[in-house]
């Protein structure tokens, strides 16, 4: 734990100067002249006006509401401190995280006045929860992610679910997600056994996410988080194994490999993800993302914001969506095609292309 004095000094810093202060002392945190030289103009809130002028992260000097001002240092200490930039483990592990967070959210519960989960940022609070089997896995994020709340002086489910939006848009291809800010301290440890089992009936998993407050459309959508998702403990042979060939975009290519009759080498198919392809009530909302893009980007983001207010009164919080870097479009990066200039819509990614736009968006954080 570092001292109190360090984060009162990049508040002030933050505040004073108007600079965006090194995050949390990691040394991929580029210092405030570096970020203040790299910066660009354009962009922000993922609306992808920035027309390839600037980088795309908008910077505090352009900040619109007071209440957000802080949080575009949380912002780098988490996309560049701790993601560097990339659609890594780490990225991957938080938007998981922000799910088991949010998840053990239930409306029976809630109808019931009993103790109730939901996404209030208890996982980084309770050491319990964490080392549950159902979290397996997430304990490396958790204590990343841990310090930030005490550093910054800001609620940790607000950490938690800006980690979850900021590792979605460290995954080219991943939409922005509206960011609010204000969730207040977690009431109590969530209550155990409401995450979902891989095993279990489509019923089963259906009727759960009801209880969180979700149709089947919404849960078709949610699943493709999957599309950045490597499994570690269902098999523990093929630990690592990511759930579609291209781990690190944020594609659809996922719902495409999970519903073919052939298993696409290298990957592992969790056998939800595998019944709710085939299922004849999951089949027609799971369709619409399959080669769909932007259908999906759309629905996956509102479906994610929805999962990150879950338990949570959204009128006493504040939009910070503001502070987003740009998403990163694949449309732009895919190998031509020669289907007469239309895009694919479930696009073959040109490595190079790639590289070249996550140095372009991202390059203050890699
Ligand atoms: C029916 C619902 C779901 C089930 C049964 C399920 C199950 C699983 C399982 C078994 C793993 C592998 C864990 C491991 O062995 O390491 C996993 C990983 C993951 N899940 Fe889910 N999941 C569900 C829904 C979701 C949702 C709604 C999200 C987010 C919106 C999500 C995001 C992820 C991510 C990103 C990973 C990869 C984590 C990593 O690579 O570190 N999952 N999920
Ligand atoms: C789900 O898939 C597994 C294996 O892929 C299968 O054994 C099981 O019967 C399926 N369950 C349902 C309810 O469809
Ligand atoms: C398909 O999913 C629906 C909705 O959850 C469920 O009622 C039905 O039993 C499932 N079908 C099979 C064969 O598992």
């Amino acid at each position: 734990m570092r001292s109190l004095s360090i984060p009162v000094f990049s508040f002030l810093l933050v505040m004073l100067l108007g600079v965006v202060a090194p995050a949390n002392g990691s040394p991929h945190s580029p210092g405030p002249d570096a970020m203040k030289r790299k910066h660009g103009d354009g962009g922000g809130g993922g609306d992808g006006d920035d027309g390839g002028s600037g980088s795309g992260i908008p910077t505090v000097d352009g900040a619109k509401n007071a209440v957000c001002k802080p949080w575009y240092a949380i912002r780098d200490a988490i996309m560049g401190g701790i993601y560097h930039g990339r659609c890594g483990d780490p990225a991957r592990a938080a938007v998981r995280l922000a799910f088991h967070d949010a998840g053990t959210f239930s409306l029976a519960l809630q109808a019931a006045g009993r103790p109730n989960g939901g996404a209030d940022g208890s996982m980084l609070v309770d050491p319990n929860e964490v080392l549950r089997p159902d979290n397996n896995g997430l304990q490396n994020i958790v204590s990343l992610l841990k310090p930030l709340p005490a550093q910054f002086n800001v609620s940790p489910g607000d950490v938690l679910h800006l980690a979850g939006v900021l590792g979605v848009l460290a995954c080219p291809g991943g939409p922005a997600i509206k960011t609010y800010i204000g969730r207040k301290a977690p009431k109590n440890i969530a209550p155990d056994g409401l995450l979902p089992n891989t095993n279990s009936p489509v019923k089963v998993l259906t009727d759960r996410f009801a209880d969180m407050g979700f149709s089947i459309r919404e849960l078709m959508a949610l699943i493709g988080a999957h599309t950045a998702g490597k499994q570690r403990f269902v098999n523990l042979a093929r630990a690592q194994s990511p759930f579609d060939s291209t781990v690190n975009i944020w594609d659809v290519r996922f719902y495409s490999e999970t519903q073919s009759s052939s298993v696409a080498a290298g990957t592992f198919r969790l056998p939800s993800d595998v019944n709710f392809s085939h299922n004849a009530t999951t089949q027609k909302d799971y369709n619409r993302f399959v080669g769909k893009q932007d259908n999906w980007g759309r629905e996956y983001a509102d479906a994610h914001e929805k999962m990150s207010l879950l338990g949570v009164d959204k009128s006493t919080l504040t939009d910070c969506t503001e502070i987003l870097p740009q998403s990163i479009d694949l449309k732009d990066l895919s190998v031509s095609s020669s289907n007469s200039g239309k895009q694919p819509t479930d696009p073959v990614i040109d490595p190079v292309k790639l590289e070249a736009a996550i140095q372009k968006y991202r390059s203050i954080w890699l």
